[in-house]
């Protein structure tokens, strides 16, 4: 029998898979341990994704580490989280260069502890030359923040009366995101058994699609990363257009 990795191909893989990790508390409680350790040993899956996506040649994976929402958690909570990605982002550097794997940060970067955007900044501007795997860290990003953020930009150009109403083109609009230089995802996957898009890339997430697995985060390897991968590719993609337009082209 073929693993879920041979049965990969690897000439139609998505150009961009986005993930919501979720589930590092609920694991923790089923481990009888504190919700900080569901994060701690959420790294490691961390690290089997990226590693996966690089392996199989992905160009771009987005991650969402950390929502607006989330600054609502109990504050032990949040500082505990945003040391451990300091540590990690600071312990993995080498690793992300040794793979030729780029880092970039969107959200709304200011927010968070000094120490977190100088270890960002840090690391992204070390691994920028790499060319393989695009690695984006959702950081407290939330899809209406962003998109209210771009509106007001635009706001102010047509106040300003730099920009006229009619050049807003969808196309003009999805330059104005924090992804403007990023394909949108084709797929997404939530783990943990939730079904929600939670505040997550709202107008990249357009045509992707949804893949949700039952499994929590912490327990996520590279396996289940093939196995989301090998479920997309045995869908079909229609855009809107019908089964058979679709037959037709190919
Ligand atoms: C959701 O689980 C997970 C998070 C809010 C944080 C994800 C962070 C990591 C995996 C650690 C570090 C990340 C990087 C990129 C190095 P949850 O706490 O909402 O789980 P629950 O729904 O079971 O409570």
């Amino acid at each position: 029998m073929k693993t879920a990795k041979e049965e990969i191909n690897t000439t139609k893989l998505p150009a961009h898979v986005a993930i919501i990790m979720d589930g590092n508390g609920r694991w923790a409680k089923l481990q009888g341990a504190a919700r900080v350790f569901g994060h701690q040993s959420g790294v490691k899956s961390v690290k089997e994704t990226v590693e996966a996506a690089a392996e199989l040649g992905i160009k771009y994976l987005t991650l969402y580490a950390f929502s607006t929402e989330n600054w609502n958690r109990p504050g032990e909570e949040v500082s505990a989280l945003m040391e451990l990605l300091v540590k990690a982002i600071h312990d993995e550097t080498p690793t992300l260069n040794k793979n030729n794997i780029r880092l970039l940060a969107i959200g709304a970067l200011e927010s968070l502890p000094q120490k977190c955007i100088i270890q960002l900044q840090k690391a992204v501007q070390e691994t920028s030359k790499n060319t393989g795997l695009t690695l984006v860290l959702a950081l407290s990003y939330s899809a209406k923040w962003e998109i209210t953020e771009a509106v007001k930009k635009i706001a102010s150009e047509v106040q300003k009366g730099s920009l006229l109403p009619e050049e807003i083109t969808e196309s003009f609009f999805s330059k104005q995101l924090t992804t403007k230089d990023i394909p949108d995802p084709e797929l997404m996957i939530r783990t943990s058994g939730e079904h929600r898009i939670s505040n997550f890339l709202l107008w990249q997430l357009a045509y992707a699609e949804f893949y949700f697995t039952d499994t929590l985060w912490p327990d996520f390897r590279k396996e289940h990363f093939y196995q989301a991968i090998v479920n997309y590719q045995s869908r079909e993609r229609r855009f809107g257009k019908t089964g058979e337009q679709i037959k037709n082209t190919k």
